[in-house]
C-alpha cells in the first residue's frame, strides 16, 4: 500500500473522531452540557447570539458550571471569556481541561478575581499522572472583564502552550526524558465554572466576596474544539496519533516556539509573573526536572 493510499485511510478511519472548530452558528449545547448549579447557567444574547454565549452566575445560593461532551486528545481547545465586572474578590472563573483516569491529567486557567481596578491573577496548573503542584501566577496586563479575550491550549506530542490571545504565557513540554510523565495518552473534557473561593483566592484569603455585588457573571463564546475528539472513556487512540501528523495543532509551527512566542514568554516572565513554582525553594528545594527547559531564558545559566 502506498504511502498516499494510508494517509488517506488514516483520515477515513479518523473521519468521525476529527472535529473542527465548531461552525458559527452552532449552538454550544452540541458539545456541552451544564453540570453544576443548573438554574444558574444562562444563554443571553439576541438571536444573533441565542445558544453560542454562555453565562454562569454565582450567588450565595450556588456557583455554576457546564463541560464538554466529550474528550480530546491533543488540539487547539479554548474559548473566549469575559470575566465579572466590579468587585469580584474571592470570586474563581475558571476553565479546565481534565481526563477521568485514576492518575489524572489536567491543565488550570483560574483566574481569581480582586477589588474592581486591582489586577486579576490567572494561576495555571498541570497535572500528569496525578501530580500537580505546578503552580504559576501571572498578573493580567488588561481588564479581563471589559471584553472577551481567547484562552486555551495548544497540546500536541512535543509542547502545550498556554495562550492568551495570541500570546504563550506559559509551556510545558515534553521531558518525558527527565522522567517526568507527559500528557500523551489521556484525552481530556473540557470544564468551565464560576465558584466562591475567598479562603484563599484574593490576596491570601483576606478580601471576601462582597454579596451585595452579586449574582456574579462570566460568559464564555466561540469555543474551539478543534482536536482529536473521542467517545470513549478508554479508548483506542491510534487514530488520534495518526491525525496528529495531519493536523495543524501537530504542525511545526505549533511543535515549537517562535522568536515572537520565546519573547513573549520573556515579557511574562519578567513583567508579570507572581508565583512561580520552579522558584519556590521552600517547596522545592530541588528545583523540578522540567522547569529548566519550560523557561526560554531565566534558567539557563543556573
Ligand atoms: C489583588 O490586588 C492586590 C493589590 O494590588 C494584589 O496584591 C493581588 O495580587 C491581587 N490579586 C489577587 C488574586 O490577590
Ligand atoms: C500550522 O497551523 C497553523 C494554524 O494553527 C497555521 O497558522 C500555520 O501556518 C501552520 N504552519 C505550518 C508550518 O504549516
Amino acid at each position: 500500500m502506498g504511502a498516499k493510499m494510508k494517509l488517506a485511510l488514516a483520515v477515513l478511519c479518523v473521519a468521525t473522531l476529527y472535529v473542527r472548530v465548531a461552525q458559527a452558528g452552532d449552538p454550544v449545547w452540541k458539545k456541552f452540557y451544564s453540570n453544576f448549579g443548573d438554574w444558574k447557567v444562562k444563554y443571553p444574547g439576541d438571536a444573533d447570539t441565542t445558544g453560542q454565549v454562555v453565562e454562569l452566575q454565582l450567588d450565595q445560593s450556588t456557583g455554576s458550571g457546564f463541560r464538554s461532551k466529550y474528550s480530546y486528545l491533543y488540539g487547539r481547545l479554548g474559548m473566549r471569556i469575559k470575566l465579572p465586572a466590579g468587585n469580584s474578590a474571592g470570586v474563581v472563573t475558571s476553565f479546565y481541561l481534565a481526563s477521568r483516569y485514576v492518575k489524572w491529567c489536567e491543565l488550570d486557567f483560574e483566574f481569581l478575581g480582586n477589588w474592581t481596578h486591582e489586577p486579576v491573577l490567572l494561576q495555571t496548573n498541570v497535572f500528569s499522572e496525578g501530580v500537580g503542584n505546578r503552580e504559576q501566577r501571572v498578573s493580567l496586563w488588561f481588564d479581563p472583564s471589559e471584553d472577551y479575550h481567547f484562552y486555551g491550549v495548544v497540546w500536541n506530542q512535543d509542547i502545550i502552550k498556554f495562550l492568551i490571545d495570541d500570546t504563550v504565557i506559559r509551556v510545558f513540554k515534553n521531558t518525558a526524558n527527565l522522567g517526568v510523565p507527559y500528557l500523551d495518552y489521556q484525552p481530556m473534557y473540557m470544564y468551565f465554572s464560576l465558584w466562591e473561593a475567598d479562603d484563599w483566592a484574593t490576596c491570601g484569603g483576606t478580601r471576601k466576596v462582597d454579596w451585595s455585588a452579586a449574582p456574579f457573571s462570566a460568559f464564555y463564546t466561540d469555543f474551539e474544539t478543534d482536536g482529536c475528539e473521542v467517545h470513549l472513556d478508554y479508548p483506542n487512540l491510534n487514530s488520534c496519533y495518526d491525525l496528529l501528523y495531519i493536523s495543524d495543532y501537530g504542525n511545526y509551527t505549533n511543535t515549537h516556539l517562535s522568536e515572537k512566542e520565546i519573547n513573549d514568554l520573556k515579557t511574562v516572565q519578567y513583567n508579570y509573573l507572581t508565583y512561580d513554582y520552579c522558584t519556590d525553594v521552600d517547596r522545592y528545594p530541588t528545583v523540578p526536572p522540567e522547569c529548566a527547559s519550560n523557561w526560554p531564558q531565566y534558567y539557563s545559566g543556573q
